[in-house]
């Protein structure tokens, strides 16, 4: 009986009977390095009102983990790896209202997207701002 082997079987069975060590390198599954999510998770569904300094650098959670909302405190290094905070130095004192639903186009400042559906109706993590 014949039997059609395609080539890569056929570099596969070279290769195992050659080396057979290299067997479970060419069929492992390819491994996902990372399991952390990039997007935003919503911290909030409506924006924070603050008072900014002038002059001073203010980090805002991009990731929304963040338990000092809507600045960071650092969770993103262990829960949102792929986000990083928005640094800005406002030139004057002023007040603001910044996002608290992270998904605003216009960060760290909140531009109404929070009041879009998908805001609105997802389920916020436990401890966060409603
Ligand atoms: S709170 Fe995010 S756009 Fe308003």
């Amino acid at each position: 009986m014949n039997t059609i082997i395609s080539g890569r079987v056929r570099k596969l069975v070279s290769a195992t009977l050659i080396q057979p060590w290299i067997l479970p390198i060419i069929t492992a599954p390819k491994v996902q390095l990372s399991t952390l999510p990039t997007e935003p998770v919503i911290a909030a569904k409506k924006p924070f009102k603050v008072e900014l300094i002038g002059g001073k650098r203010h980090s805002w959670c991009a990731c929304g983990h963040s338990k000092k909302q809507p600045f960071c405190d650092g969770a993103h290094k262990t829960k949102a790896q792929g986000l990083i905070p928005l640094r800005f130095v406002p030139e004057k004192d002023s007040k603001a209202w910044l996002c608290g639903c992270k998904y605003t186009a216009n960060p760290p400042y909140c531009d109404g997207t929070h009041k879009q559906e998908f805001i609105q109706s997802a389920l916020l993590p436990v401890n966060t701002h409603s």
